[in-house]
């Protein structure tokens, strides 16, 4: 058995890892004697090799890794498919780069919205716009970080209607696929899967897709200037084991089940997101259920947000639920009242100044609590005392250094 730990670990489903062509190449290889002088330095044979004369290319596929996109591909109902093992982010990057070369200029982006699609836009030159008008692509999060799931059918036929591109971060829909309907590739012309996030993929794990031959051509040029030259073999492995591991409709059912009965929890259309809604002492809450052992993927402040997969064990999942109801019992429900905050933009140079004595200064750079990574405080917004009460107590935010902000200088 190749790669013990990992293969115990990672690849626990024998029917799943006999269809994977990466897997089975990694497997393969350990049939012979292998004195390793090539990278990686650490000179282990197993899992983590490099590109060698049976183990193909990522960047140039002709033999198991061509193999694995191409089924990959079909089963995603794409015209091609590129594991990346740089993220989701690489994937955002890529399918920017392809829309750009197809002559986009203009990006209407549906909020939420991933750092990563900033920073692409900043790197590439492209304009992000809130509205549609003047836009020749447009970009949503589908699923966002709640669960909820953009009407793609409606996006679709927008944009049909006036000639513009369709892109969908996927970063936590990977494991749509299973039904066409919420799935992005069945509208899209260029997607990202990020595998890792809801499909049992090593951290990493994601798949960049395209619609048709021409798009497929231009992903192929964008991925070549976004992917790493020494991609891990263990990653790839690990994203064509995700895409091909079966659904979980025991567990769908358990959860939907779930949270139909228990007033504070729900799921939106996507059953991987269990949102429990604890009100004002939600950062209490988590703390609480993690002193018992349960991570949630984060807190907003309101809401505690746990991920599932279908690798997710059912008595794991009861557990959550078993914990869940005394944390309600502890933290009674509060509300949390909200305020839009209005943008104010300035002109002036920036400063960073303490987070602490920032209230009613106007924000210069995006930052936010990490995850999600979707601004909390947008560049050019009035910063508010609930908002620094935000930022104080989570757990990891982004966009801020060493506890300052980064503000406009005020006019003397
Ligand atoms: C919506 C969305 N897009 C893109 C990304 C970037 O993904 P990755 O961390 O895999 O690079 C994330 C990460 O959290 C995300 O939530």
């Amino acid at each position: 058995m190749c790669g013990g730990v990992i293969v115990r670990r990672f690849f626990k489903d024998k029917r799943t890892r006999e269809k994977c062509r990466i897997f089975q190449m990694l497997c393969a290889q350990k049939k012979g004697k292998h004195l390793s002088f090539h990278t990686p330095g650490h000179k282990q044979k197993g899992f983590d090799i490099t590109e060698l004369s049976y183990s193909d290319n990522l960047a140039c596929p002709r033999g198991c890794i061509a193999q694995a996109e191409r089924e990959i591909a079909e089963i995603l109902g794409a015209k091609k498919s590129f594991i990346l093992t740089d993220g989701s982010t690489s994937g955002v990057f890529s399918m920017l780069q392809a829309a750009k070369t197809l002559g986009v200029k203009k990006l209407f982006l549906i909020e939420p919205v991933h750092e990563s699609v900033y920073n692409a836009c900043a790197v590439l030159g492209l304009n992000p716009l809130s509205t549609e008008n003047g836009a020749d692509a447009v970009l949503c999060t589908s699923p966002d970080y709640y669960g909820n799931i953009v009407n793609l059918g409606e996006l679709r036929a927008l944009c049909d209607r006036e000639g513009k591109l369709l892109l969908v971060d996927g970063a936590h829909g990977g494991h749509l696929h299973f039904d066409k309907n919420l799935y992005a590739g069945a509208y899209a012309d260029f997607w990202v899967d990020g595998v890792h996030k809801s499909l049992p993929a090593l951290t990493q794990g994601a798949v960049v897709s395209a619609r048709t031959e021409k798009q497929d051509s231009a992903l192929f040029e964008a991925v070549k200037l976004f992917r790493t030259t020494s991609p891990s073999y263990p990653i790839m492995a690990s994203v064509e084991y995700a895409v091909k591991y079966p659904r979980n409709e025991n567990l769908e059912k358990l959860v939907k089940e779930y949270a139909f009965t228990q007033e504070r929890v729900c799921i939106q259309a996507d059953w991987t997101k269990l949102c429990a809604r604890v009100g004002k002492s939600a950062f209490e809450a988590e703390k609480y259920l993690e002193k018992k052992g349960i991570y949630a993927e984060f807190c907003d402040g309101e809401v505690v947000c746990f991920y599932l997969s279908p690798a997710t064990r059912e008595r794991e999942f009861k557990t959550l639920c078993r914990l869940l109801e005394k944390a309600f019992k502890k933290y009674p429900y509060e509300p949390v009242q909200r305020n839009p905050a209005p943008l104010v933009f300035k002109e002036t140079a920036g400063e960073w100044i303490e987070l602490t004595k920032s209230e009613n200064r106007v924000c210069a750079a995006n930052c936010g609590l990490f995850p999600p990574c979707t601004p909390l405080i947008k560049k050019g917004e009035k910063i508010t005392k609930e908002k620094i009460d935000l930022l104080k107590q989570a757990n990891n935010v982004y966009g801020l250094n060493e506890g300052k902000i980064y503000v406009y200088r005020e006019n003397k």
